[in-house]
């Protein structure tokens, strides 16, 4: 994985910055907590390995049952390295997607794979709860077809499951590379040692120089340019593999760095569908935006145009790419800055890599920030307020909130 930094730090465009004040920027001292920096190197990935192959040879299907942090992570994974494998994340309250979800899948051959630190966030006991009825009235022994990931105070622990894994020691959204993001994929038969490999080829990094250190350089560029007046970043990858990378950015970023009245909206955007919508507010509209181009590398299907005109003989991957150096192109016109992080293809390693990578950039650009990039108050809130709604006591005083918002 490369990051390319010179749009933004070689001074092509107004506003840019120096190699100098992202070197001075004191990222280089920040601390990021070894939980957090040192995840791939303690988890253990051939026993993830394991017990999704495990999973694998019993189940047909896999259904991931989580949210936010329990849920974005192994869906990047599996998106990126096995988009046909039946794995499936259910992250959401909809009765209708789960009741299709239920009717779609060979409910005595899945495997549900209850996620959640807490243990007790709403939507995922409640989907839990709706599958276990669903697994009985099919027959099945819920306890047979369920294994947990949850924390060690979490009272999903007494859950009667076939496995119960425990929850690394970070926050939801750190958790890609651990059991949380890797057991979906190594069910899918995804290679995930190298994904762990690839963040440990990231940590590599820790000891370098700002500059030389991508997550360093993009927290403290990110940091730099929110400072001189960038709201927004929007996150591009042009591959469909990795739509889901730009979700799970647009939650560590937002869910990190969003506090104490800082932070900047983090954009989801695919390349090149949205080169014609996006594309027009970006070149054109208020230029208090970072766009991050994700260059997928080369694809192994050799599509080939045949046509009248400029577009014969050209392969659909030169297309694609000809669409990213334009688009650069456009906005560097504009003085919008811009970064290009560049894969090697969308391989386990690659993937490993850039979730670490950014792991680190966000945590530098929180630090940077003066916020916590490891608590979500906001977020915290919304979820008290929501049980106290449905009548938990213990969130009484959020539940008045809640009345008198709505009376409104
Ligand atoms: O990153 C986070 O901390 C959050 O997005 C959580 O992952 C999310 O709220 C789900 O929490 P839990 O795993 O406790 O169910």
């Amino acid at each position: 994985m490369n990051v390319d930094l010179s749009n933004v730090l070689e001074e092509r465009v107004d506003g840019g910055l120096t190699r100098d004040k992202v070197a001075e920027s004191g990222a280089d001292e920040v601390d990021v907590p070894e939980n957090v920096a040192r995840l791939p190197e303690r988890t253990d990935a051939g026993e993830i390995a394991e017990a999704g192959a495990r999973l694998a040879e019993r189940f047909d299907a896999f259904v991931n049952i989580g949210i936010g942090g329990s849920s974005l992570g192994g869906a990047t994974v599996v998106d990126a390295l096995a988009p046909d494998a039946p794995v499936y994340f259910v992250d959401n309250v909809d009765p209708d997607a789960l009741a299709r979800l239920l009717d779609s899948v060979p409910l005595r051959d899945t495997v549900f794979s209850v996620v959640s630190k807490s243990g007790r966030t709403a939507e995922t006991v409640a989907n839990y709860a709706v599958v276990r009825d669903a697994l009985r009235e099919a027959g099945v022994e819920p306890s047979e077809n369920t294994v947990v990931t949850t924390g060690e105070a979490s009272p999903l622990r007494d859950a009667d499951t076939r496995a119960t894994f425990t929850f690394a020691d970070v926050p939801g959204r750190y958790s890609a590379l651990s059991t949380v993001g890797l057991l979906p994929a190594a069910f899918a038969g995804v290679d995930v040692e190298s994904v762990v490999r690839g963040g440990e080829d990231g940590a590599v990094e820790r000891d370098a120089g700002v500059l030389d250190d991508a997550g360093r350089a993009l927290g403290a560029t990110n940091h730099l340019l929110g400072e001189g007046g960038v709201r927004a970043s929007v996150m591009m990858p042009y591959a469909e593999r990795l739509e889901t990378f730009a979700d799970w950015y647009v939650q560590i970023w937002a869910e990190s760095l969003g506090k104490d009245g800082t932070g900047q909206t983090p954009v989801r955007a695919v390349g090149a569908t949205d080169q014609h919508s996006l594309l027009q507010l970006l070149v054109d509209g208020p230029g208090d935006k970072l766009v991050t181009f994700v260059d997928p590398g080369g694809s192994e299907d050799g599509f080939v145009v045949e046509d009248e005109g400029y577009l014969n003989g050209v392969s659909l991957d030169e297309l694609r790419s000809a669409e990213l150096d334009a688009t650069r192109a456009s906005l560097v016109r504009d003085d919008v800055p811009n970064v290009r992080v560049e894969l090697d293809g969308v391989t386990p390693e690659e993937v490993g890599e850039l979730l670490y990578t950014y792991e680190i950039a966000t945590v530098v650009a929180g630090r940077l920030a003066g916020v916590n990039p490891f608590d979500q108050p906001g977020v915290e809130w919304g979820k008290r307020a929501a049980r106290g709604a449905l009548g938990d006591d213990s969130c009484a005083e959020e539940r008045e909130v809640v009345g008198s918002v709505k009376e409104t």
